[in-house]
């Protein structure tokens, strides 16, 4: 059975979510099996054999149902690989610079592998009246600064630290092949 990755991500928008579908792309073209789901509709994580969580951000925090489910499933997470993303800085060059307030604590907490920011996209007519007003008086700049091969080559780093897996499950479905063969001959 190939292993298994889940990637819960939190979004407002929807623009957080289409970089948690181009990792998912990138993990289930090289052997992997992908949830990719919304943060707050993952049910348990305990058949995964490696987590992808991410979040946009806002007011310099991740989304609520992002940090939840990292905090909800942090004993189970602490035992298997995990990766962090975050998806906010707008602008070229993309702002503001910095991990989101709280990062620090969750990666120590589940022993994440790492976190990486991902610019992010403001498009003014998806934005409630609030939003508009907050990104109004701070001039923020509108625009999709999202950069998709930036995306793609994370999710191949973290393809490659996995590869183990994969080797592995294929060398246990050969072994599985060759013992259902044996019995197979032994019982005619
Ligand atoms: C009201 C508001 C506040 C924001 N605050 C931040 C912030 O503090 N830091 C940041 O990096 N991005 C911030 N952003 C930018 C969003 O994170 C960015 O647009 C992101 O791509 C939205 O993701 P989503 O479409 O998945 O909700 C803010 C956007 C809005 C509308």
């Amino acid at each position: 059975m190939a292993p298994q990755i889940l990637i819960a991500t939190a979004s407002r928008h929807g623009s957080t979510f289409d970089i948690a579908d181009e990792i998912a792309r990138v993990l289930s073209r090289r052997g992997f099996v992908v949830v990719d789901k919304a943060a707050d509709e993952t049910e348990g994580i305990e058949r995964f054999d490696a987590v992808i969580c991410g979040s946009a951000v806002y007011m310099g925090r991740w989304l609520p149902e992002a940090t939840a489910f990292v905090t909800r499933n942090a004993d189970e997470l602490a035992q298997r690989p995990v990766w962090l993303f975050s998806s906010g800085p707008i602008g070229e060059p993309p702002q503001p610079e910095g991990d989101p307030q709280g990062i620090a604590q969750l990666l120590e907490r589940v022993g994440a592998r790492g976190h990486r920011n991902f610019p992010g996209r403001l498009d003014r007519d998806r934005l409630s009246l609030a939003e508009r007003v907050i990104v109004g008086m701070l001039r923020a700049p509108k625009g999709d600064f999202r950069d998709f091969p930036q995306v793609t080559d994370w999710a191949t780093e973290i393809a490659d630290a996995l590869a183990p897996l994969v080797a592995n499950s294929v060398a246990t479905d050969q072994a599985d092949a060759v013992r259902k063969a044996l019995l197979t001959a032994a019982s005619h």
